[in-house]
């Protein structure tokens, strides 16, 4: 998984003529592609120069090989600078960030960017779309009619201004290469990489300026590196190049035994975030609730708005409490065209076709693969086939039960919600797969279990690769 060879099977003198061709079959083969042939290609993405059959060999060598830690840096510096950069300079404000590695029903975007903004701290957030099994924040706030995600840089600056937060994508001028590869990686297989995904969502938060970071990198049945000692290298790999490029980071090692939350879709996920913004709790939502708030105390901390993450934390209760959070959320969405009234119509809501899901039988939900859950929520149409397709707003899956929960045969367990009603039965068919039920309840499992300083990051790096 972590790979440290140094060869270079094709190596070519520095300053001779690069073809692509040739980069692809030295990694295929096993070598290093060095900072130049790496920017090389990252370019070729970002004007369309390489053609994406052969980008998407190279990204599948790259995930057979891995990438060392120097092909990782440069691939990470090379997305940055692949189009133009966002400077926070003129918020005056510290500009700090959130990005998670991705799971199903992460949604604390919609909680930890407002909360951190209504403490003080400017929140220029450039985010995804759904990739493999895990949903899309571009995805889900495309849900809000009008809502607009491709900003101008002109644009993102003056949201940023009024509101102390934006969400925007990744366009043609803002992290082209990402944009590109980010949309090839879903549809070949080359998502699961530690370097890929690093450079992936560094590249991005690099190119908002941010002077601090705070990564959520899940571990467990939904992450896309399932095993702790994975998802711990993605942590440290994350957290170290973040800091050799200049932005503070931290990384929590977080939960994705199960959805978080009890939403997993677009507009599903908007509401609950909503509904808690709005004061309103759920036992289901509990962990949604005290993840972002660790998060966003973490932001309000590197923000410079808490001396401590603790202290972070009881400003983001604050702001969750007095509904400042809420306010900034709700003018971020209409500082980008979106209408807030949706939250407050009942029938906005409209699902092709529902179907409640009875559980199976008595016990105890004791583990569930999160993975499988994710890809049934994105074939109720929530997700694309294509790349460039539509999604469904209203699609998705409310999950009723927790890990942990008794339930009863008979008992709803979830509810579908899909584009047609012939998208319901696979659904339906995975949840069944996927979700055990047993007679003893399951071990708890800590919803951080991990957090990776710089220091103990570098650490954790030296040991991995020195193995
Ligand atoms: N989020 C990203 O932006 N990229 C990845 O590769 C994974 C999660």
């Amino acid at each position: 998984m972590i790979p440290t060879s140094a060869s270079a099977p094709h190596s070519k003198p520095s300053g001779a003529p690069l073809h692509t061709i040739d980069l692809i079959r030295k990694k295929r083969d096993g070598g290093t592609l060095d900072g130049r042939e790496i920017g090389f290609l990252v370019s070729g993405a970002a004007d369309g120069s390489i053609p994406l059959e052969q980008l998407a060999a190279w990204l599948m060598a790259a995930w057979l090989r891995g990438l060392i830690l120097d092909e990782t840096r440069a691939l990470t510096l090379a997305t940055r600078d692949s189009g133009e950069k966002f400077s926070p300079a003129r918020l005056g404000k510290t500009a700090v960030d959130k990005h998670s590695t991705g799971g199903v029903g992460d949604k604390t975007s919609f909680l930890v960017a407002p909360l951190a903004a209504a403490c003080g701290v400017a929140v220029p957030m450039i985010s995804g779309r759904a990739l493999g099994h895990t949903g899309g924040t571009l995805d889900k706030l495309e849900a809000i009619p009008g809502f607009r995600t491709a900003l101008t840089l002109d644009e993102f600056e003056a949201v940023l201004m009024k509101c102390g937060a934006s969400i925007v994508s990744q366009t043609p001028t803002l992290v082209p290469a990402d944009r590109v590869l980010y949309a090839l990686r879903d549809r070949t297989g080359t998502v699961e990489s530690p370097g890929l995904i690093c450079a992936s969502i560094l590249g991005k938060k690099l190119a908002a300026g941010l002077d601090a970071l705070v990564l959520d990198v899940k571990t467990g049945s939904g992450a896309f590196l399932r095993k702790p000692e994975d998802s711990e290298y993605l942590a440290a790999l994350l957290v170290s190049t973040a800091e050799t490029a200049g932005t503070r980071a931290v990384a929590l090692l977080t939960d994705m035994s199960q959805p978080l939350g009890h939403a997993a879709g677009n507009w599903i996920e908007l509401a609950e975030s909503v509904d808690l913004l709005r004061g309103k709790r759920a036992p289901q939502s509990e962990d949604l609730r005290e993840l972002s708030l660790i998060l966003a105390g973490w932001m309000i901390h590197l923000g410079g708005q808490a001396a401590t993450p603790e202290l972070g934390y009881a400003r983001a209760e604050a702001a969750l409490s007095d509904g400042s959070a809420l306010g900034t959320f709700f003018a971020m969405i209409e500082a980008q065209g979106g209408d807030t009234r949706a939250f407050s119509d009942p029938n906005f809501h409209k699902p092709g076709a529902t179907q409640v899901v009875p559980a199976w039988e008595s016990g105890f939900i004791s583990t569930m693969d999160t993975t499988a859950l994710g890809w049934a929520v994105q074939r109720t149409g929530a997700g694309r086939e294509k790349a460039g397709e539509p999604v469904d707003p209203h699609a998705g899956i409310d999950f009723h039960a927790r890990r942990g929960a008794r339930i009863e045969k008979g008992q709803p367990i979830a509810t579908i919600y899909a584009t047609t009603p012939a998208l319901l039965a696979e659904p339906a068919a995975i949840l069944e797969q996927a979700i055990h039920i047993s007679r003893t309840p399951p071990q708890e499992v800590p919803l951080v279990s991990r957090i990776f300083t710089r220091e103990i990051a570098e650490a954790h790096l030296r040991k991995a690769v020195s193995r």
